[in-house]
C-alpha cells in the first residue's frame, strides 16, 4: 500500500461547525474533536505546539483522514490560506504565500530553473566556503554555534540570491530587516495568531485603519520593507548594467521581469524561504550527535575511511559518504523543522472515503505524526537512528516510504513542495560532513559529572521549529585540524 500510493495523514483545522452551515445533507465531516457550542473549535486550536495535540487528536480520533493527494488531487490542495495579516505585511507579493495561480506557476518555475538538482550543483563551491568559514568560527568561539549556523546559512542564501560575496558577520543590517519580516510572516501564518484569521471573524478586515493596530503595523512594515528590497535588487541591477558577470537568482529574474518591485519581491521570497531553515535544522543535529553518540562514531569512522585526515570532505566524496547522507534524511525525519508543513488550502469542495471536505478548508499535514508513525519506521521511530535509512551493506536503501525518495516528508507535498530543496540537502550534507570530520560533538557535565542531556521534546514556538537553547562540547577532534581549516579559508582568500 505505502509503496502504491502516497497516503498523507492531514489534520483538517476547519472551523467545522459554521462549514456545516454549507454541507449537503447525508455528507460527513473527517471526525474530530467535538466543538464547543457557538464557537466551534475555534478555542481548540493550540497556539502551542499544535503538532503534538495535532498527534494526540490523531490517537483519539483515529487517523482524522487519510487524504490520497495524488496528482489529480494536488490540483486542489496547492492553494494557500487566504492570511489577512500576511498578505497586509507582503501585499500579496510573496509568493510562498499566494495562491497557486498562473502568476505563481512563472515564479515558481524561474526559481525552479535556478536551483533544479542540476544547477544546485553550481553552488558547491559556496556551500564548502560557508562550511569552511563555519569551522573557523567554531572554533574560535564554540559556545555560540548556533549563532554560526545561522551565518552560514543566510550568507549562502544572499550568495545564491544576490551574489554576494560570503558575509563574515550576520549582524549585517540588511540581514536583521529580512529575518525580521521574516520572524513576522511566520507569526503570521501560525494557527490561531490573529483573530481576523478566523472565518467567523473576517469581518474585522472591513474594520477601518484608526480601529485595527495590526493593519496599520502590517501596512506600514510593508512600505518600509518594500523599499530595502528594491534597493536589493536594483543594486544587483546597477552591478549587470556595469557589465560585472552577476550570476545569481536575482539577475534572472530581473532579465524576466521589467517592474523593479515585482522582481524584487519575487526575489526576497526565496531568500525568506531558505535563511531561517538549514541553520534550525542543524541546531537539531547537534542535539542528535549529543544524545545518540554511537551514530557519531558511526559517521566518524565513516569519515575517516572515506575522508581520513589530512584534508577536508568535499562534494567529491558524496556518493561515498551514505552514512553522512542518511544523516541528513534522518535528522529531517526525527525532528523536522516544520513539523506541520506550510498550510494548504483546498480550492474545491472535495471527498474522499465517504467524508466531505469543504472548499477553503485550511490543511496542514501533520508531519510529525507522519514521522513518528511506528508501523512506518519501526519501533524505534521516536530515535535517531540513520541506519533505518541503509541496508545490510550500508548502503543507503530505496525509500521506505513512497516520499519520491527522499524517507520523510519534511520538505513538504505536491506542487508547493520546497523549491529549494536540492541546497538545503547539500548544505546539510556538507556542513554535516564538515562538522564531525573536524569535531566531537558531546554533552555539557554537571559538577557531580554526569551528562546534561537536552530534552528533544523542548521546542521554540513557530512555524519554523527549532531546539530550546541548549549547549555542548565542540571538540577538535584532531592535533592539526585548525591548520588545516586555516589553510582551506586562506585558499578562498578570506
Ligand atoms: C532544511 C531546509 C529546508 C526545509 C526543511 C524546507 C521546507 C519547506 C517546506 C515544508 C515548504 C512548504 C511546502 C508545502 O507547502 O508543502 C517549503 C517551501 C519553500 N521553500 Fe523550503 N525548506 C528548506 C530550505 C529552503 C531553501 C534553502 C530555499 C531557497 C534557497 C527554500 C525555498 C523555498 C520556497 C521558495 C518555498 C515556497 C514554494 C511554493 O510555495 O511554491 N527552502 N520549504
Ligand atoms: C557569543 O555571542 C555573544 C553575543 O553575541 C557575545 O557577546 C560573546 O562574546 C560571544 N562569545 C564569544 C566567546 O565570542
Ligand atoms: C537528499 O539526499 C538524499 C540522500 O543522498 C537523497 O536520497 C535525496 O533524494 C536527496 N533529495 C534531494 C531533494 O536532493
Ligand atoms: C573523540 O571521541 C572519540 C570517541 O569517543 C574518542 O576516542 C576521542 O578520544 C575523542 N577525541 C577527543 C580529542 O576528545
Amino acid at each position: 500500500m505505502w509503496s502504491t500510493v502516497l497516503y498523507i495523514g492531514v489534520i483538517l483545522i476547519a472551523l467545522r461547525l459554521f462549514k456545516m452551515l454549507r454541507i449537503p445533507p447525508r455528507s460527513k465531516l473527517p471526525p474530530g474533536p467535538t466543538g464547543l457550542p457557538v464557537i466551534g473549535n475555534l478555542f481548540q486550536l493550540p497556539t502551542s505546539r499544535p503538532w503534538l495535540v495535532f498527534d494526540e487528536w490523531m490517537k483519539q480520533y483515529g487517523p482524522i483522514v487519510y487524504l490520497n493527494i495524488a496528482d489529480r488531487r494536488a490540483n486542489i490542495y496547492s492553494d494557500r490560506p487566504d492570511f489577512v495579516v500576511l498578505n497586509l505585511l507582503t501585499g500579496g507579493m510573496h509568493w510562498a504565500w499566494t495562491q497557486a495561480d498562473e502568476l505563481w506557476r512563472k515564479k515558481r518555475r524561474g526559481a525552479h530553473v535556478a536551483m533544479n538538482a542540476q544547477t544546485a550543483k553550481e553552488y558547491f563551491p559556496y556551500q564548502e566556503t560557508e562550511s569552511v568559514i563555519m569551522l573557523n568560527q567554531l572554533l574560535a568561539d564554540p559556545e555560540n554555534f548556533t549563532d554560526h549556523f545561522q551565518r552560514a546559512s543566510t550568507s549562502l542564501t544572499l550568495t545564491i540570491v544576490y551574489g554576494w560575496p560570503p558575509l563574515l558577520d550576520s549582524a549585517h543590517p540588511n540581514v536583521l530587516h529580512i529575518d525580521r519580516m521574516n520572524h513576522e510572516l511566520l507569526i503570521a501564518a501560525a494557527p490561531g495568531s490573529f483573530w481576523v484569521e478566523f472565518k467567523h471573524f473576517k469581518w474585522m478586515r472591513y474594520l477601518p485603519k484608526w480601529m485595527c493596530a495590526w493593519r496599520r503595523d502590517a501596512e506600514n512594515a510593508f512600505n518600509h520593507d518594500s523599499v530595502m528590497f528594491e534597493e536589493l535588487s536594483a543594486d544587483v541591477q546597477k552591478r549587470m548594467d556595469a557589465g560585472d558577470d552577476v550570476t545569481c537568482v536575482a539577475a534572472k529574474i530581473l532579465q524576466e521581469t521589467e517592474n523593479l518591485f515585482e522582481a524584487s519581491w519575487n526575489s526576497v521570497s526565496i531568500y525568506s524561504a531558505g535563511a531561517e531553515t538549514t541553520s534550525g535544522q542543524l541546531a537539531w543535529f547537534m542535539q542528535a550527535m549529543i544524545l545518540y553518540p554511537e551514530a557519531q562514531l558511526l559517521a566518524q569512522d565513516e569519515l575517516d575511511r572515506v575522508v581520513g585526515p589530512d584534508r577536508l570532505p568535499t562534494f567529491d566524496d558524496y556518493e561515498h559518504l551514505p552514512f553522512i547522507r542518511a544523516t541528513v534524511k534522518e535528522i529531517l525525519r526525527w525532528r523536522g523543522v516544520s513539523p506541520l508543513g506550510l498550510p494548504h488550502r483546498l480550492s474545491e469542495d472535495d471527498y474522499y472515503e465517504g467524508y466531505f471536505l469543504p472548499k477553503d478548508t485550511t490543511c496542514f499535514v501533520n508531519i510529525w505524526s507522519l514521522h513518528h508513525d511506528t508501523e512506518v519506521y519501526g519501533a524505534d521511530a521516536e530515535h535517531f537512528n540513520p541506519k533505518r535509512f541503509l541496508d545490510a551493506n550500508g548502503n543507503l536503501q530505496s525509500s521506505i516510504v513512497d516520499t519520491k525518495d527522499e524517507g520523510h516528508y519534511s520538505y513538504g507535498f505536491g506542487k508547493r513542495i520546497c523549491v529549494g530543496r536540492y541546497i538545503a540537502n547539500n548544505s546539510l550534507f556538507i556542513h554535516i560532513a564538515f562538522l564531525l570530520w573536524a569535531f566531537n560533538i558531546t554533552a555539557k557535565v554537571d559538577a557531580d559529572g554526569n551528562p546534561i542531556l537536552p530534552d528533544s521534546l523542548q521546542f521554540n514556538e513557530g512555524l519554523i521549529v527549532r531546539p530550546a537553547p541548549f549547549s555542548c562540547n565542540i571538540i577538535p577532534r584532531k592535533m592539526d585540524a585548525s591548520d588545516i581549516i586555516a589553510q582551506a579559508k586562506a585558499d578562498r582568500g578570506l
